[in-house]
């Protein structure tokens, strides 16, 4: 049973700055966070010591790369009246959350996440024997744990470290939540939730703890989350006294898994740059005009005749994503049957995408002229962020006496 989940609504997420973004970036996740920013409390941030984690020896790239990053997020539609955008690495406490929580988190913990040999495995060329490497998904635990989220979007590939992430919490919780006279300073902050709510709250209480009653148990958390006199502190006491536990100092977040669509790069394999076959998102179109008509098909269509299958090539991926019913129709008959050419397939994906990125274009170019702009967007997040991650960062101290 998770503690909170579901009682707040905030979102958190984070991109390691990688340069420029491409077209599998915003169908991939861009879109997504695109539409999360108006259904959530939305922070997402440029994850810039995890870029240092494994490219350490560059860092003046890193800072390129996540100023040109924020641009491609503007551009694509990201919106900082709705969501607050911030660069990690200006919000220390995140380094700070991290560094104790370090403190108890054991080795095999680190050790047993499936990125970590894999990644190794996979950047070979690179020395990934770091302390710093072991310790990232410790560090994007404390990313998340820091704003108190309910939902984490993430890849399949991060499952494991948002599960990791939960244990810390849950293990943070056990060892510092249990203050003394905790229920005496339970019972004393229910009064600051007024009369009837008091009331409400400490029957939702009953019915969770004597007879499971999960009804019960979302609704007295919501009756304290709605309660805007409490401090954080009371708040905690309040959710983990519904429970039945200590102080929830720590909310275990949830993975938020969203389907996606598969774009594959112009060869076929997963988009990527380190493949070279992307389509960036501020290409210009006469680039992206011809990079999409020499893109690879069906391999089995050499010549015109041969009839093809659209299984077997990426430009039909390219048509679930932008094409109607209709024209979706007229590429399965039409390759099946030969009845059309590669090249006239292609045309209305072309077209889609060039529309699609034309306006992100333009939007990219006014803020590349305006780095002032960016900057301000930037400090206006970190500010917001703060203000969270400096209240955690109290309540964290002060459970582990640390004042
Ligand atoms: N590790 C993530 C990735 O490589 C990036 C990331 C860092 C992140 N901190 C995060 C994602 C916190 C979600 C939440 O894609
Ligand atoms: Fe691919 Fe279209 Fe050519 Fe078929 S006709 S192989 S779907 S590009």
């Amino acid at each position: 049973m998770s503690s909170v989940a579901g009682t707040t609504n905030r979102v958190v997420s984070g991109m390691r700055p990688t340069g420029s973004m491409h077209l599998g970036h915003l169908h991939g996740a861009l879109k997504n966070w695109i539409r999360l920013q108006y259904e959530f409390d939305c922070f997402f941030f440029v994850a810039d010591w995890h870029a240092l984690t494994t490219h350490y020896e560059d860092p003046a790239g890193i800072q390129e790369s996540t100023h040109e990053m924020v641009i491609d997020w503007l551009a694509a539609g990201i919106n900082p009246a709705s969501a607050t955008i911030f660069v990690q690495s200006d919000v220390i406490e995140h380094a700070e959350l991290h560094l104790l929580l370090s403190m108890i988190t054991p080795l095999g913990w680190l050790e047993r996440v499936p990125t970590y040999k894999d990644q190794q495995e996979k950047l070979k060329e690179k020395d990934l024997a770091t302390y710093g490497f072991l310790g990232y998904p410790l560090l994007q635990s404390a990313d998340v744990l820091i704003y108190h989220a309910s939902y984490v979007p993430v890849g399949e590939d991060q499952v494991a470290h948002l599960e990791m992430t939960r244990e810390v919490a849950r293990r943070f919780n056990h060892l510092y939540g249990r203050e003394e006279d905790f229920d005496k300073k339970a019972l004393r902050a229910t009064r600051l939730l007024g009369h009837n709510v008091r009331k409400d709250y400490l029957d939702a209480r009953r019915r969770y703890q004597e007879q499971g009653d999960v009804a019960a148990l979302v609704s007295g958390q919501t009756l304290v989350m709605n309660c805007p006199r409490l401090t954080v502190a009371d708040r905690d006491r309040l959710l983990g006294y519904l429970e039945g536990v200590g102080r929830t100092i720590l909310v275990e977040p949830e993975p938020m898994l969203t389907p996606t669509p598969r774009v594959p790069g112009l060869d076929g394999q997963k988009m990527s740059k380190s493949y070279g076959n992307t389509i960036g998102l501020r290409e210009e179109p006469e680039s992206i005009d011809k990079k999409l008509r020499t893109m690879q098909t069906d391999p089995a269509r050499v010549r015109r005749t041969d009839p093809g299958d659209p299984d077997k090539c990426p430009v039909w991926d390219y048509h679930k994503i932008y094409s109607d019913e209709t024209t979706c129709q007229w590429v399965q008959e039409g390759c099946r049957s030969a009845g059309i050419g590669c090249l006239e397939c292609k045309r209305p994906v072309i077209d889609a995408v060039l529309a699609e990125l034309e306006p992100i274009r333009e939007r990219a170019r006014v803020h590349e002229q305006d780095d002032d702009a960016v900057r301000t967007i930037l400090n206006e997040g970190r500010e917001r962020a703060r203000d969270i991650a400096r209240e955690t960062m109290d309540d964290v101290r002060e459970a582990m006496g640390l004042e």
